[in-house]
């Protein structure tokens, strides 16, 4: 893993840093372009307008690793307000939720109970749950909670899942889910994984991500292909027309603030496009991981700064 990727995950997850820098207002300008601001309202707003550029939304109220079963519940009444919210304004969005924000590393049956009661609100105003995925920790018992709800009748077009393509073990996930029935997203990851669980090399995250995109592509289910790689994009476009499948079949998944180059190229060709858009005070692990990905995102956002 080059170093300043592991430098900026290190400091994702440094809390002094973070509590300065979610409390002071430069850093909450900073964040503002990969957040769409700190309350519901702004969520809304973005998402608005996102969906009048032609393109679907999801929206992601930031927070992860919750303390507290109350803590747990607070998180879960915020997406329930979102799918309200959704709704009333006829917004095309559904939510991402965090099983650890829902309480996962408290107790994985209060996590299962809050997805539950998510998804069931999801299926009652017609919408959907994308349950993100975390560090490789995880990945088991999320699989679990999600392919059981997906199991309990009427759930099964209310929720569903992601899969990191970094991972050894994806290609087994993604046949299990697939045989399901399940959703899926297909991201490459953002965490930092051993060796011993994920593939060192970029070039062979990459390949298996192209690898599960086949899979993905000729399955029944409607999936997300969920980068910014302008290769991996070609060449999932490029697939899809050799083998005769319509650009309704499928969808591409990108952050909000980032590429909106290539967000708007792909709703000009007829491509599916949905926006990530997280919102919310706790900000600053998923700011940091942002420039992890692309370091020279620091120099960017620093530019923008200046100029306002
Ligand atoms: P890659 O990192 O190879 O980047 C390809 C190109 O994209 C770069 O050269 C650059 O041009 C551009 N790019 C990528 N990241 C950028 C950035 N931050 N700023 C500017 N340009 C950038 N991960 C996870 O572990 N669990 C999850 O649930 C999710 N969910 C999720 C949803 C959606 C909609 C997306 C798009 C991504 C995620 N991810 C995620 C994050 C994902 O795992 C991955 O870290 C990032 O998408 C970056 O990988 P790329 O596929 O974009 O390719």
């Amino acid at each position: 893993m080059p170093v300043l990727r592991s430098a900026f995950i290190a400091l994702s997850r440094n809390r002094n840093l973070r509590s300065f820098a979610e409390k002071s207002s430069i850093g909450n300008k900073l964040s503002s372009r990969f957040v769409a601001g700190l309350e519901i309202s702004d969520a809304m707003r973005v998402a608005e307008s996102v969906n009048r550029q032609g393109m679907h939304v999801t929206l992601d109220s930031l927070g992860e690793s919750v303390t507290s079963e109350a803590e747990a519940h607070k998180a879960a009444g915020v997406y329930h307000r979102l799918l309200d919210e959704i709704a009333a304004r006829k917004l095309n969005s559904n939510v991402s939720v965090k099983l650890t924000q829902m309480g996962l590393t408290l107790d994985p049956q209060l996590a299962g109970t809050i997805a539950e009661s998510l998804a069931e609100h999801a299926r009652s105003t017609g919408n959907f749950v994308r349950i993100d995925m975390e560090d490789s920790s995880l990945t088991q018992i999320t699989m679990d909670i999600v392919r059981r709800i997906h199991a309990k009748p009427g759930l099964n077009s209310a929720i569903g899942i992601v899969i990191q393509s970094y991972l050894y073990r994806s290609q087994a996930d993604v046949e299990q889910l697939i045989a399901d029935g399940i959703r899926i997203r297909l991201c490459k990851g953002a965490y930092k994984e051993p060796p011993e669980v994920a593939f060192p090399k970029k070039s062979d995250v990459d390949a298996n991500y192209l690898k599960l995109t086949w899979m993905l592509l000729q399955s029944p289910v409607y999936h997300g292909i969920a980068t910014h790689d302008e290769k991996v994009i070609e060449a999932t476009k490029s697939f899809a027309r050799q083998h005769g499948i319509a650009p309704s079949r499928f969808e591409f998944q990108m952050l909000y603030g980032v590429r909106r180059d290539l967000q708007r190229q792909l709703i000009a060709d007829g491509y599916n496009v949905r926006v990530y858009v997280p919102f919310g005070r706790e900000w600053y692990p998923y700011f940091m991981r942002r420039l992890a990905e692309r370091p020279a995102n620091v120099f960017f956002i620093a530019k923008n700064l200046l100029r306002k």
